[in-house]
């Protein structure tokens, strides 16, 4: 029996473990406010993620370097009031965690306790390791995340696909294998070779939730705004528009202006 078969009312970290154990793949998006917090719930995904991508859907920004914690924090607690069964991660953002365990662990303590959120995730690997541990340590469930890791982006200079040469490639094993043993509940693998994907996810019992990794990863994630085409410059690879949503809504729009330049808007039935 699957874990959706069973009606699961509130999926934690251990719900995900058992459905990698059980071959059922995660369903992940991300979130940024209640209103579609709720949506996504109601429609039963089961991890919502607060990701710095926010810094960029929500707020314009070319990177996601500029957002701050507060701002994480803000985002993250509409997101939690609109939720009633997906498990909520929420993203550490550039600044917050690097170089510093101890502040990594008040900037994940301050998520936890402000936003009321299950999670945290985390870039990096072998690098962040006393971040990470730190963490953990406190009793914070983290979820790495491997691969291409946009807020290094300055140091990679390029958004192409990570870990294509077996240098890089080694890496991201070895630091796989390092999130498991230290205790991370999942990992996301943005833009990494397919191949590579499903090798190391074979390796490890945790969750590995794709993005740009082909196929065999123990889930999938997307942005929520790139999914329903709210975006429409953003078109790599591995993109799957299910709507067109800025269409949508600048036709509304536009006939909305119609209605009230022309004292169309409002009728009598929608007056007093
Ligand atoms: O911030 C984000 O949206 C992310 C996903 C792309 C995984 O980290």
């Amino acid at each position: 029996m699957s874990v959706h078969q069973k009606d699961i009312k509130r999926i934690t970290t251990h719900v995900l473990r058992a459905m990698k154990e059980q071959g059922e793949k995660i369903a992940m998006l991300t979130a940024y406010d209640y209103s579609s917090a709720r949506i996504l719930d109601e429609a039963g995904i089961d991890v919502l993620l607060v990701g710095d991508s926010a810094s960029n859907v929500m707020a314009g920004h070319e990177t996601t370097l500029p957002i701050t914690l507060d701002q994480m924090i803000y985002h993250a607690q509409s997101v939690v009031r609109g939720v009633k069964r997906a498990l909520v991660v929420v993203d550490l953002p550039f600044g917050s965690y690097q170089g510093d365990s101890k502040k990594a662990l008040a900037s994940a303590i301050r998520i936890m306790k402000e936003s009321g959120a299950h999670a945290v995730k985390l870039e990096g690997g072998e690098e962040i390791k006393d971040s990470i541990k730190r963490i953990l340590s406190a009793g914070v469930p983290v979820m790495g995340h491997l691969g291409l890791t946009p807020q290094s982006i300055y140091k990679f200079g390029t958004y192409v696909v990570r870990a294509k040469q077996e240098e890089e490639a080694d890496i991201l094993r070895k630091d796989i294998k390092l999130l498991e043993k230290w205790g991370c509940f999942g990992v996301v693998l943005e833009k990494i070779p397919a191949t590579l994907a499903a090798e190391v996810s074979k390796t490890v019992a945790i969750p590995t939730i794709g993005i740009g990794g082909g196929p065999d990863t123990d889930g999938q994630v997307l942005v929520t705004h790139d999914l329903l085409g709210i975006t429409k410059e953003f078109n790599p690879r591995f993109l799957r528009r299910y709507a067109s949503l800025f269409d949508v809504i600048k036709e509304a729009t536009e006939h909305y202006i119609k209605d009230v330049k022309a004292n169309d808007f409002p009728s009598k039935k929608e007056s007093y």
